[in-house]
């Protein structure tokens, strides 16, 4: 396994979808330890991922599936209590944060107070839990930056930077200068949170960090998921491994300084999405 100094990588969820193929991407083109965590059955899901495709030899002793359900905070904080016991020393190098579900309400009346707050609680709720329990194993100002793990021969590799970087799913439907079309109250609202937290979690970095760490929001774009089973027929989707990839591949390269892009939300395209 390689050194502790080039950090670990983190995917919460990775049960399915877009977590799913984040944790395909982290095993298959990088070379740290990927942990990825699910609500239940992590053995199977440890076994789905590691008969993807085109996975290198050391993928098995580098994934470890842990099990968090956002909703539990006492889950959250026992999955870092493992991380720093399993992995001593070891920065958190790419992190990614994506736990979402969708009450659908296409009117004030179809709100129903308990599903609410379940949308609060997963998407917005379970990002601020999740950055509570990691942000301490981001690099601070004093760290030494990652090094170089890139293998120049490898074309298919990603080239992660010198710095930490934090990612949470937001999605387009969050922004409120983006609100066309009304609708879904409760999953709006709550994932408008997430382009806060992710502000205001990137404003506590500058301050900890400096340059070594940053944290930005995502949309993946249409992906082929579950979360969009209803609307598969008829409407061009992205596959998740393909969103996972652009989205990574554009995270690697964002630079860290502050007029770079931190603290805002961008596409799977590289397009920033307004909040
Ligand atoms: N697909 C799209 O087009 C699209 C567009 C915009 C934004 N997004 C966002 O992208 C993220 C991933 O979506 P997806 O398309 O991959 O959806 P998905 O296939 O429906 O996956 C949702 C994930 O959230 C997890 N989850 C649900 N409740 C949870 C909880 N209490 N604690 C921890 N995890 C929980 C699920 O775990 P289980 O397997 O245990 O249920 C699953 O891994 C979501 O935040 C979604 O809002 C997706």
């Amino acid at each position: 396994m390689i050194s502790p100094k080039h950090g670990f990588a983190l995917v919460t969820p990775a049960s399915r979808g877009l977590g799913f193929a984040f944790a395909q991407q982290l095993l298959a083109k990088t070379k740290l330890p990927v942990v990825a965590t699910a609500r239940k059955n992590c053995a199977e899901i440890r076994d789905q991922l590691l008969s993807s495709e085109g996975l290198p030899k050391d993928a098995e002793q580098r994934l470890r599936l842990l099990e968090v359900d956002v909703t539990d905070e006492a889950t959250i904080s026992s999955m870092a209590d493992t991380i720093r016991e399993e992995y001593p020393q070891t920065p958190l190098r790419i992190a990614l944060a994506i736990p979402g579900i969708l009450h659908v309400e296409k009117s004030p009346a179809q709100i129903d107070a308990a599903n609410a707050l379940h949308s609060f609680q997963v998407n917005a709720l379970g990002p601020l839990l999740l950055m509570k329990h990691l942000a301490p194993f981001l690099p601070t100002k004093s760290s030494s930056e990652f090094p170089d793990t890139h293998d120049s021969e490898s074309k298919d590799e990603l080239k992660l930077p010198s710095h930490a970087i934090y990612a949470m799913m937001a999605a387009r439907v969050g922004s409120i200068s983006d609100n066309n079309s009304g609708g879904w109250y409760s999953y709006r609202a709550s994932k408008s949170s997430v382009y806060q937290i992710a502000k205001t979690f990137d404003l506590y970095l500058r301050g900890r960090s400096a340059e070594k760490a940053l944290a930005v929001a995502l949309h993946p774009g249409t992906v082929r998921t579950d979360f969009t089973k209803e609307f598969w027929s008829g409407r061009d989707m992205l596959e998740p491994l393909d969103s996972a990839d652009r989205m990574l591949r554009f995270l690697a390269g964002l630079p860290p300084g502050i007029k770079d892009g931190r603290g805002r939300c961008w596409d799977w395209k590289g397009e920033e999405v307004l909040p």
